[in-house]
Order: C-alpha cells, then structure tokens, then sequence
C-alpha cells in the first residue's frame, strides 16, 4: 500500500519532539499519534498537519507551533536532499511533496507486483488475511424467477465476495434455495390443477418464468376467491384462510412434508425448471456460489433444532400446540418457530442452514446479504442459535440493503410492482444496442450484440452499487446507461479509450519510463487517485460497502479525462514525456480493469 502520508508523520512528530526538547518538556509524540488530513485546495500542499492537539502540551497557540514545526521540518528536507517543501497556515503545518520522486514511488507500486506475477496486486491490502469469511447472497425461492430486487442484491454479494479475497480474506459463497414451504405449493397446485402437462419446453418460455407464472396464476385466483368471501360478509383478514385455495396449498404442503411420491415428483419437476432458468440468469449477470444450500435438505435439521430447545425449556408449546419463544426480555416479540400442524416456517430451517455451514466450513465470519425487511428475522435468529448454545452465532450478520423501485411507467412488469431480472436486462442491452446502431459503432465494435449485453450489465451494476446498500433507490434505466454521467458505461468508455491508445503506441517496455517527469498538475492529481486505490478497496472492504469503490472509480475516470485533454500523450514533446505519460495511463487502464473486476463490470477493450 503506498500511503504519502506515512513517512510524513515521522518527520512531523521528530520535529515536533524537537520542540518539546527545547522546552525541556519531557513528552514524546509518537508517529502514530500524528494526524494528518487531505488540504482543502491544492494551493495549500499535499498533506496537512493540523497542530491543534499539542497546544496543551507545549502551553502556545496552534499557529505559533505551526511555525516553529515548520522551520524544524523545513530543517529535516533540507538534510534529506528531497523537493519537499513545509509550510505553515494558520493551526496547519502544510506539506507540499516533491511530485517527481513521488510519480516514481507510486508507478513502482502499481506496476511492481505486476512483472512478479500475473497477479495485480496493488489494489491488495492483505487486512483480511486468513479469515474464513461466508457470504451468502442472492438466496430465491423456486416459485417465481429473480426480480429487480435480487439483481441488486446478487451484484452486492459478488462484489463484496470480491472485495474481501482482494484484502486476502478466503471466501466462500453461498446461496440458500428456498425450495419447499407454503409458497411453493402455491405454484405447484396451480400447475397441476390447470396445467395439462405443458412444460417450459413446450410453451418457448424461459423455464423460471414458466413456474412462476404458475404463482401468479395462483395468486390471481385466490384473490377471486378472497373477494368473493369479503362480499358475503367474512372479514378481510380471516378471509384469505378460509378460501379453498388456501386450505388446498396448506393440504399440499401436509403432503409434502410427509413424503407423498407424487406431490414430491411435481415439486422435483417444477423445482428443477425454477432453479435452471435462474442459474442462466446468474451467468448473464456474472454471479456465481461455490455452494448451494437448499432449504429442503435443513430445514429437518431445523425441526429437530427446535424440538431440542424445545426439551431444554428454551423455547414453550402454545395451547394450540405451536412451538414458540418468548423474547420479551430482549425486547422482542414472541415468536413462533413451528406451526400448531407441526410444518415448519421460514425461521426453522434458517438454523439447520445455519449448523450445516459451521459444519461443512467452519467460518470466522457469515454475511447475509438480505433486504432490509427481514431485519427482525435476522435478529432473531442470531439470538436464538445463540440460546441455543452456538458460540459462533456471534459471528453472524445481517449486511441489509433497501429497496430498489423504478420510476413510475418507466417499465411494465408482469404483475404490476416487480420487474423480472431477465426482462429488465434485456431492455437495457436492447437500449444499449440501439445506441451503437445509432453511432454507427457496429463495424468498430465486433459482436455488437455482445458488447450492448456487457454495456447493459455496467450500467445495470454500477447503477446498484453507487448508493451505500443501506439506503433504498431508484433504478432509472436511461439514467443509468448514459454515456457522460456517473455511470457504468461511462467508466468502461474510460477503458475502451486508453486500450484504443495503447494498442495505437503499440509494445513498449511495460513499467518502465521515467515517471519523474510526470509533475503537471493534471499528471500530479492523477497518481495521487492512483496511489489511494488499495485505500479503497480496504474501505469498501471494511465498510461491505462497494460504494467506496463506485466514487473511486468516478474519481479516477474524471481525471484522467482531465489528463486526457490536457496533456498530449502519443503527441507529446519528447519520446520520453510521451512514453511516461503512456505508462501512466496503462497504470490507470490496470487499476480500472482490476476494479471493474470487484464492481462486476465487464472491461471493454472496443466500445
Ligand atoms: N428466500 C428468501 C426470500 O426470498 C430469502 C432468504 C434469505 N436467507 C436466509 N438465510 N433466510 O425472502
């Protein structure tokens, strides 16, 4: 990691305790205790000391010692022979660098580890070194294909996945298919009571979309029929009970749990189709687990989990003979954990899953990527597998984000208030065509079909990521595909023009110009964004929040535009100017693929 400020704040605190010395004030300032901040403008230097902090200790104001520690400082250049230069401004001891000796730092660190191997390792800061780490994301049930709501907590799984093995954590992804229960049923009774042996195959409908549309099927219906009841005078809340499609589901769903061979064959048959139809949905987007769990095989666990504590007196049976907990004194409700009929409900097969996974990879470390209105369910069960004497329960957490809307009669969906992933895809790479037909780009562009699917899962990825995950958002499509804009093709634009530059130059000796002669301001303000690349892949890392890496990247295009436009690169006045500036640029161009990488960007070398 290359960090300015660090050999600074040695320099800072020896001046410093120079001071005290000559006050014969016996105190020492250790490095580590010097604060140092990013100036306001550039005019003021590159790092600012703010000297508030030892006023106490040395009994003057902050601008006094401001310039006493700048002449200590200024002192301390001198002998080291560097272009350095200290200042003091107001309570600030301001330091202004010397951008030659830096440029050769930085470039030396980018490109270093880059001839060892093929690995790009500048973007490494190796804090998470030998943590376990599982996230889990993603996580659908098998009655409906994935929404808008999973692309965006799909891309925030992998790109966190993504960002904690960049900090040298070992990951693991996982996904938990909710394959049975109630809802599945639903979507089950309607097929087999309306669907006459139609198959995925036989109607030419994506195999996800086929089952789903059996749920809604479902669901239309038992609105009917709940409409019905309300007219002849039942309530509107005990109404959906007692409909006959409800009670018929719930039969199912008995069936189910007892074993029922041909109940089970028609959920093998629809299961299969839902989860084929999502795994084509997770190779579009670039998301991929190293480990499904599915709910059918834990959730028995999950009973027996239940049952246990049950017998240990940490959990009661109601009088109708549900099993529940009492969490009044972690100031939650009461909870029920298995139904009076004995199924189980969504909380009871979270502990089998939970139990297998400690099990199968004992981890330092679970992230559930989940929407932010399962946050009581999260709580809860971390409290529970922790009464139920799980010591690694304390290690579980709920990374929760909001929720994502688009703008009123932006796009149609299928039931009126969620969008279908593939659907929405499709729209953006049919837009994004659209695009490169209008530019006349197809000749220049290869496979025009390919690079629109790519500029659509860049706009789609970088769009979701931008805001931090807790916040909910608007998904604007046209927004989100804009070329000049905060936006994902913007960024990959930025690739395809330094590719297109460095395939005009042609070979040259990678990583090996004198990068001293990089000291313009433009150039100056670039490497400077270089340099604090792994600083924020360490954040987001820090933080699960790819966010960080969004506004680098945005940072990082928006000046090497500037650079772009101001300094001529393959025209440059002299070969050696021009060779730099050039390696400058392969530097920003590996910075830019690397992080695409950890945001699920595609890099294009043409657009
Ligand atoms: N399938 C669930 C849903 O769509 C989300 C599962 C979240 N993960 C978990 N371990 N409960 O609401």
């Amino acid at each position: 990691m290359y960090d300015f400020s660090l050999p600074w704040k040695i320099k800072v605190s020896s001046a410093i305790n120079e001071i005290l010395k000559d006050a014969g004030i016996d105190d020492i300032v250790n490095p580590d205790q010097v604060i140092a901040e990013n100036p306001p403008n550039p005019e003021m230097g590159d790092i600012g000391f703010p000297m508030f902090s030892y006023a106490k200790l040395l009994r003057k104001g902050p601008p006094q010692i401001a310039q006493m520690a700048a002449e200590k400082l200024t002192k301390i250049i001198i002998d080291e022979k560097s272009g350095a230069k200290a200042q003091a401004q107001g309570p600030y001891l301001n330091v202004s660098l010397d951008r030659a000796c830096e440029a050769k730092a930085v470039l030396a660190q980018a490109f270093g580890d880059e001839k060892a191997s093929d690995n790009f390792n500048f973007g490494r800061p190796q804090t998470l070194a030998g943590k376990k780490i599982m996230v889990e994301f993603s996580s659908p049930n098998t009655n409906k294909p994935l929404h808008l709501g999973h692309l965006r907590n799909d891309v925030l799984g992998e790109s966190v996945s993504r960002i904690l093995a960049a900090c040298g954590a070992e990951v693991r992804k996982v996904c938990i298919i909710n394959d049975r229960g109630i809802h599945i049923c639903k979507s089950m009774l309607a097929y087999s009571e309306q669907g006459q042996g139609k198959t995925p195959q036989s109607e030419g409908v994506k195999s996800d979309r086929f089952v789903g549309d059996w749920y809604v099927c479902f669901s239309k219906a038992l609105k009917a029929e709940v409409d019905e009841l309300v007219k002849s005078g039942v309530k509107n809340e005990d109404a959906e009970a007692q409909t006959p499609l409800m009670k018929k589901a719930q039969e199912l769903l008995r069936k189910w749990e007892a074993g029922d061979s041909e109940t089970i064959e028609l959920w093998k048959k629809m299961n299969s189709w839902a989860i084929e139809g999502m795994k084509e949905t997770y190779k579009r987007t670039g998301v991929s687990f190293d480990k499904y769990y599915f709910e059918s095989e834990t959730w028995m666990l999950g009973k027996d989990e239940v049952l246990k504590g049950l017998e240990k007196g940490i959990f009661f049976r109601q009088e109708d003979g549900a099993v529940a907990v009492d969490l009044s004194e972690e100031k939650l409700d009461k909870k029920i954990l298995l139904r009076s009929d004995g199924t189980s409900i969504y909380i009871t097969q979270d502990f089998g899953t939970a139990i297998n996974r400690h099990k199968d990879w004992p981890f330092d470390k679970m992230i559930y990527v989940v929407g932010s209105e399962q946050q009581y369910h999260f709580k809860v069960l971390f409290i529970l597998l922790d009464k139920l004497g799980f010591t690694w329960a304390k290690n579980l957490y709920h990374l929760s984000y909001g929720m994502v809307n688009l703008p009123e009669g932006k796009m149609k969906s299928r039931e009126g208030t969620v969008v279908d992933a593939d659907d929405l895809i499709d729209s953006l790479r049919d837009m994004a065509l659209a695009e490169i037909r209008e530019k006349e780009r197809e000749g220049e562009v290869g496979d025009s079909a390919q690079v629109a699917e790519k500029i659509a899962i860049a706009a789609l990825h970088y769009f979701l990521l931008q805001p931090s995950p807790a916040k909910d958002m608007l998904f604007d499509p046209k927004e989100s595909l804009s070329f000049n804009g905060n936006t994902g093709p913007y960024l990959q634009y930025m690739g395809a023009r330094i590719s297109s530059m460095l395939r005009k130059a042609g070979e040259k000796t990678a990583g090996q110009a004198d990068f001293s002669l990089l000291v313009s301001d433009p150039e100056w303000e670039l490497i400077k964004i270089l340099a604090e690349y792994p600083y924020a892949v360490n954040e987001a890392a820090a933080n699960l929040d790819p966010s960080h890496l969004a506004s680098y990247l945005y940072e990082l295009s928006k000046s090497f535009s500037r650079f772009y436009h101001e300094c001529p690169i393959l025209n440059a006045d002299d070969n050696a100017l021009s060779d730099a500036r050039l390696e400058l640029s392969r530097a920003v161009m590996l910075v830019l693929k690397d992080a695409f990488h950890l945001v699920c960007i595609p890099f294009l070398e043409v657009m």
